[in-house]
Formats: C-alpha cells, structure tokens, sequence
C-alpha cells in the first residue's frame, strides 16, 4: 500500500510531539514535513520543539518550516499552563541542533502542494493561521484534504464555548472552513474519549527509549488534566488523534456535518457550530465531516504499537 504523504502543521506541544512520533512510526503515512504555528507556546518554542522531537527520533531528514508567530487578527495566547515555559516541560530532551529551513511555513505548504499535484494531506494540530494563509497567498496550492484537531460539537476547553485551536485564530479557521476543500473535522468530543492513562504510559515506559519519552511527556501533561478534568481518567490525545484518523479511518466514526465558525469577540469567540442533524435546512458542506466517537482501546493499542515501532 502506497503511504499516503501527509504534512503536520503543529504547535509542539506535548500531545503535538506524541502526534509526530505516531505518524513516524506509521507506515500508512509519509511524513514528507513539518510546519510550526505559534499557539500552545511561541513559533520560537514550537520551532525548536518539532526539532527536537524529529532529531530525537533520528529523523532530521525530514524538514520543519516555521510559519507564523500570532493569529491573524488577534492577539497571541498560549498555553503555557498546559506544556510549560518549553512548551515541552518535563523530559530531559536535548536542545534542538539543526534548525527550521529558510523558506517560510506557508510558502513550504504551497512548494510541497504542486509538486504533488495536490495529492498531499494537510493535518493542522494547532491554531489554523498558516493554512488560512496558504489559501490567501497561494490559491492553487490546495491539499485534496484536511485532517485537523480543533473545534467541538459540546464544551470547548479555553472556553465554555470553545475549543484553543480554533478559539486562537477563528478568523483563519472560518477560512479554512469556508475554502471548499475536504475538511474532517477531529474535535474534543473525539479526543476527550482517547484517554491515555498512567497504565498505558508505563506499558510504553517498557517498550523502549520512545516510549520512556512519551511516558515522561504523558506525566508532565498529565498534571493539568487530573487537575482540569478530574472526571477524566487519564489525558486525551487529542493531536494523535487527527494523525491516526489517516492511519486508520476506522477508529473514529465521522459523520457529515455543517461546520461554521463564530468571530465574535463574547462569549462564543471561537465556537465551531456543528450541524451534523440538518437542522433548519443548513445541508453539510460537500466533504465536512465532525468526528463523534472513537473506538478508545483500539486507538491506545495503536499508539502504544507504533511508538514501540520506534525502539
Ligand atoms: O485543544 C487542544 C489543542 O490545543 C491541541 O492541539 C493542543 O496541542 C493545543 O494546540
Ligand atoms: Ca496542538
């Protein structure tokens, strides 16, 4: 089977780094590059974190791209309360040695796009401001599909209403929303079903230096959500959810749906309003789909499979 190649654009990130190390170990999926957002910490962080992550893995072959630092209209939030000062606290993880190529996030996107003729999946695990503006600056460039984390059919999670990644640049997700292109929308509603628990971390623990990393990853993050989500047992994955949606289409149950974004600056800044039961007419876009469940034990056996392919 040909791999499918896809792109992560990310803002590493605890659960962004767990996302990589997934699709690296994935054979399903070619993972021809990396762009970084701003968003769970400064591009600067995010940057050197997707580095650390591929060299930690031996995979500096595979090019990061940094893209853009702050959300299109509004201003930068990050959430250093989740990943730390690093955005990747906790593992002793060697500072990155290489470093971002020249060309910037979305003029990568766009070079990658052509010279695949568009057969490329776009999985955006961060805010959406590189990709809203690789459609404003280069209007042929389009992936046949996007794969992303963000939004939520219920609660969001930096807000009652709203899900960080959309939340950070509606302004850039309504474009991406709006663009026509195949979207599969992955959003809490999924990923707070992916639970990864404290058993899971330690039977990782035991299948190598990988899965030591990710087992230290999973202890650091793990703190905001016992806390956050006590109803919870464990942390959701939610990055490693959209990349093993590619892997495996089976695991979440995805159903037609349509998808519209609120840009308000109240309450409900960064809503995603999922119509998935055609109320009041509102037909699902073409190709939007909003993920609703997942088969949870089959996905933690898959990642804990694929970060043990690692060593
Ligand atoms: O809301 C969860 C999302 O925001 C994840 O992508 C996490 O990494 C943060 O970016
Ligand atoms: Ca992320």
């Amino acid at each position: 089977m040909t791999p499918t190649p896809i792109i992560i654009d990310c803002d590493p990130g605890h659960d962004d780094a767990i996302a990589l190390l997934l699709a690296l170990g994935s054979p399903e999926v070619d993972l021809v590059g990396v762009t970084t957002v701003g968003g769970n910490s400064t591009l600067a962080k995010t940057t050197a974190n997707a580095l650390r992550i591929l060299e930690f893995a031996g995979r500096s072959d595979i090019p990061v791209a940094a893209g853009s630092d702050a959300p299109l209209v509004r201003r930068q939030d990050t959430a250093t309360h989740v990943h730390g000062e690093t955005g990747l606290d906790g593992p002793e993880l060697a500072p990155a040695v290489g470093s971002a190529i020249d060309l910037h996030a979305v003029d990568y996107l766009a070079q990658e796009i052509r010279a695949r003729n568009g057969k490329l999946t776009l999985v955006p695990t961060g805010p959406l401001t590189n990709v809203a503006l690789l459609l404003a600056l280069h209007p042929d460039a389009r992936p046949e599909r996007i794969v992303l984390m963000g939004g939520s059919v219920g609660e969001g999670n930096r807000t009652p209403a709203a899900e960080f990644n959309i939340w950070a640049d509606p302004e850039a997700a309504r474009r991406v929303f709006d663009s026509g292109i195949d979207v599969t929308m992955i959003g809490l509603d999924v990923t707070h079903q992916a639970l990864i628990t404290a058993e899971h971390g330690a039977r990782m623990r035991a299948t190598g230096r990988t899965g030591t990393l990710v087992a230290e990853l999973l202890d650091f993050y793990g703190r905001w959500h016992e806390h956050m989500y006590p109803d919870l047992v464990g942390s959701p994955m939610h990055d490693p959810v959209a990349v093993a949606h590619v892997i495996a289409p089976s695991l979440v149950d995805v159903r037609p749906a349509r998808i519209e974004i609120d840009c308000s600056w109240e309450q409900g800044r960064g809503r995603t309003n999922v119509d998935w039961r055609g109320r009041h007419d509102t037909p699902p876009r073409e190709g939007h789909v909003v993920g609703l469940g997942i088969d949870a034990d089959a996905f933690a056996e898959l990642l804990i499979e694929r970060i043990a392919s690692l060593g």
